[in-house]
């Protein structure tokens, strides 16, 4: 897979932009991030996370003219059929606040009596799309599967962070170093794909 020069990120979170920028930097890519170029962010109207990551990335590509690269990302849950799944950003209403998000994830857990860890499985998924302005699209997803807890642990990280604990892992998310986390995480097995098919 070829790719050099200018990329767009189609995100509007710069901490998300600047830590692809640092990724990528030793490929010769050189991000532009969707907000510089003043692209409209599009609705995220499909039900997988692929299908938003790509239907970001093509829209940003589109209306660029360059490559452009999208994620999706977000926490589903076993017992609630893959809850909050997409919506997990959602799921921390306008406040943002995933407090009571991972609250309403255990209230709906303890409604099912789902105390022992077997009954609380859970997975982070990250879906990288790569779109290019003549149609060609790549996606890449990572996955880490691990165990819901109850009280949320930890103050590092974000979302939904505190309540997860990876297979193998005695901490949560949010109790891990970031570097701990980053070298295991969903995102970091997306991009591991990703850069393995710049090579
Ligand atoms: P996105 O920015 O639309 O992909 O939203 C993803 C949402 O999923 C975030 O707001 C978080 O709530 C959740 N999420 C995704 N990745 C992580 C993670 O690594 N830790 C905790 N929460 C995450």
């Amino acid at each position: 897979m070829r790719l050099s020069g200018k990329l767009v990120v189609a995100s509007h979170n710069q901490g998300k932009v600047r830590e692809i920028a640092e990724l990528l930097a030793p490929f010769g890519i050189e991000p532009v991030s969707a907000g510089t170029l003043g692209l409209p962010e599009p609705e995220e109207t499909e039900t997988t996370f692929a299908g938003n990551a790509e239907l970001k990335a093509r829209a940003a590509a589109t209306a660029a003219g360059l490559p452009a690269l999208a994620d999706d990302s977000g926490l589903s849950v076993e017992a609630l059929d893959g809850d909050p799944g997409i919506y997990s950003a959602r799921w921390a209403g306008p406040a943002k606040d995933f407090g009571l998000a991972m609250e309403k994830i255990q209230a709906l857990l303890a409604e099912k009596g789902a105390v022992e860890p077997a009954a609380r499985r859970a997975w982070f998924t990250c879906a990288l799309a790569l779109a290019w302005p003549d149609g060609r699209m790549e996606t890449f997803l990572g996955e880490v599967h691990g165990t819901l807890v109850w009280p949320p642990r930890g103050k590092n990280g974000f979302g939904y962070d505190p309540m997860f604990q990876a297979d193998g892992m005695d901490l949560t998310f949010g109790e891990m170093e970031p570097a701990a986390k980053h070298a295991i995480s969903h995102r970091a097995i997306a991009f591991a794909k990703l850069i393995a098919a710049l090579k």
